[in-house]
């Protein structure tokens, strides 16, 4: 491994270990860490000769040793069995920054994925940043991105509503393939932190868009409107989800279950600056909403868990522990009060100082344990039907 990508793997690390630490984000401006970080990939990215790509035959050469001033390739410590030979089941294909396999870029191997194919193709992507803006099209279905953990392992670009022309298209990666599924890897927009009254600088990190897919121990980072959750049934598991205003957004129906949440508002005197969730639910006929369960909520600024971006916006928070920089009326109905008869905001068994529900706007629900009940697990998503194929 090279000590460019060194460097790159641990300020991903420091990065994602700062931001994750609720201690340490207040008293740091996270903001910071992701404009170095802009800075620093630019830097690399225009200065690729610095690395050498081996060839596919690194594995018939005997490591040599620098002591014997013999050249020490980057690829030595590649594994021997990445890719794994094609099954009748699944396809692999591999991706390294440093060419010690097929790709270099993501996009790249998403390109010659077969189109409507009904085997897997797991996209192995080993560690480092690749920054190229990524799209799975809606006929590359099936699809895995398999990364070596979410702090070393990231895709990012820094696209935002004006750059890309609405916030829709401002997505670093953007999914409209049913049955995607991504392992241990980061999603990251690095635009700059909007300062308040920007206008156009929302900047998503991923939109979701195909139906059954699955997010595990991955990483979301970004600040206004990080993760756009589409449309589609999807399930996030041991994620991190690092924002601002409205960072997780969309009209998907989605299950987050033992994830991170963290807030990146900055303080306002007595102002709220931001709010967890903004879910576009429009008609009692459209079955969506997001249910998070078992999840961690913290970071810095004054938020609401979510606001009624559309009329029927549905959200629930279940068995989640919530530190103090939840506002405690909890929640925003967009400030159109005829919203709410018809928003479906509830809390139920959450712990901790931003759970408190003595203050709670009137139209939040405290729900007992049988309207929970459909929330509670992967039965929202109908997840019988399909999480079987992501795991
Ligand atoms: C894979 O497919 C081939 C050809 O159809 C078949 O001969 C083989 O038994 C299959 N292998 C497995 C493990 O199913
Ligand atoms: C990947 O590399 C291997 C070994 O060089 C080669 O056999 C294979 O066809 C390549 N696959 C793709 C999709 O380019
Ligand atoms: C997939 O389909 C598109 C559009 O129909 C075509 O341009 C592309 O070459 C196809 N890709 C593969 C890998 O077959
Ligand atoms: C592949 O995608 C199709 C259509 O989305 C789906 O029906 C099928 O179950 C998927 N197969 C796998 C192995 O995930
Ligand atoms: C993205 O970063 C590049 C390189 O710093 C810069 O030229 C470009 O303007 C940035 N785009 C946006 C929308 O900030
Ligand atoms: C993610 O990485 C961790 C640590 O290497 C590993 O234990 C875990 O199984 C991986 N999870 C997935 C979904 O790839
Ligand atoms: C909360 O959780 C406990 C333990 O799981 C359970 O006994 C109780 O019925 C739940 N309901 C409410 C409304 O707190
Ligand atoms: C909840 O908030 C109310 C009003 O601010 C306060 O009186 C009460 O002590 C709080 N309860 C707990 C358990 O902190
Ligand atoms: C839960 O609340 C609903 C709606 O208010 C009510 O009809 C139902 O009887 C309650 N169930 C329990 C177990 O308290
Ligand atoms: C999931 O929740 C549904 C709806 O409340 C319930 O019928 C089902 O038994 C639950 N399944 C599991 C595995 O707990």
């Amino acid at each position: 491994m090279s000590p460019l990508t060194l460097s790159l793997n641990s300020l991903v690390a420091t990065l994602a270990i700062l931001a994750s630490t609720t201690s340490l984000i207040t008293t740091n401006n996270p903001s910071i860490f992701l404009n170095y970080l802009t800075k620093l990939i630019v830097t690399t990215s225009s200065s690729t000769t610095l690395v050498e790509p081996k060839s596919y035959h690194r594995h018939n050469h005997h490591r040599r040793h620098p002591d014997k001033g013999k050249v020490v390739s980057v690829c030595d410590d590649f594994p021997f069995d990445i890719p794994p030979p094609d099954t009748n089941t699944t396809s692999y294909l591999c991706v390294d920054r440093n060419g010690c396999c097929n790709f270099t870029t993501v996009q790249a191997a998403v390109d010659v994925v077969a189109n409507l194919s009904m085997k897997r193709t797991i996209i192995w992507i080993n560690s480092g940043i690749y920054y190229e803006k990524v799209m799975v099209p809606r006929t590359k279905q099936n699809i895995t991105f398999q990364g070596q953990g979410y702090t070393t392992t990231a895709i990012a670009w820094n696209d935002t509503a004006n750059s890309a022309g609405g916030t829709f298209y401002s997505g670093s990666v953007q999914v409209f393939a049913n049955n995607f599924v991504a392992k241990n890897i980061s999603f990251m927009n690095v635009a700059p932190i909007p300062s308040p009254g920007d206008v156009g600088a929302q900047a998503v990190a991923i939109r979701i868009s195909g139906d059954q897919s699955a997010f595990l121990g991955c990483g979301f980072f970004g600040a206004q409107d990080t993760l756009h959750d589409d449309k589609g049934r999807h399930y996030f598991k041991d994620c991190y989800i690092q924002g601002s205003i409205d960072f997780i957004f969309g009209n998907a129906r989605s299950f987050y279950e033992n994830c991170q949440l963290i807030s990146m508002a900055k303080p306002v005197e007595k102002g709220i600056n931001g709010a967890l969730t903004a879910q576009g639910r429009a008609s009692n006929d459209e079955n969506s909403g997001f249910a998070f369960v078992n999840c961690i909520v913290g970071g810095n600024g004054r938020v609401w868990l979510g606001r009624a971006w559309r009329p029927f916006s549905r959200v629930v928070f279940a068995y989640t522990s919530m530190t103090d920089i939840i506002a405690p009326e909890g929640w925003n109905d967009f400030n159109d009060p005829a919203r709410d008869q018809s928003i479906f905001y509830g809390e139920y068994n959450c712990t901790g100082a931003g759970a408190n529900m003595t203050m709670r706007a009137s139209y939040v629900q405290r729900l007992n344990d049988t309207q929970a009940s459909p929330f509670l697990n992967m039965s929202f998503i109908d997840g019988d039907q399909w999480l079987f194929n992501a795991m």
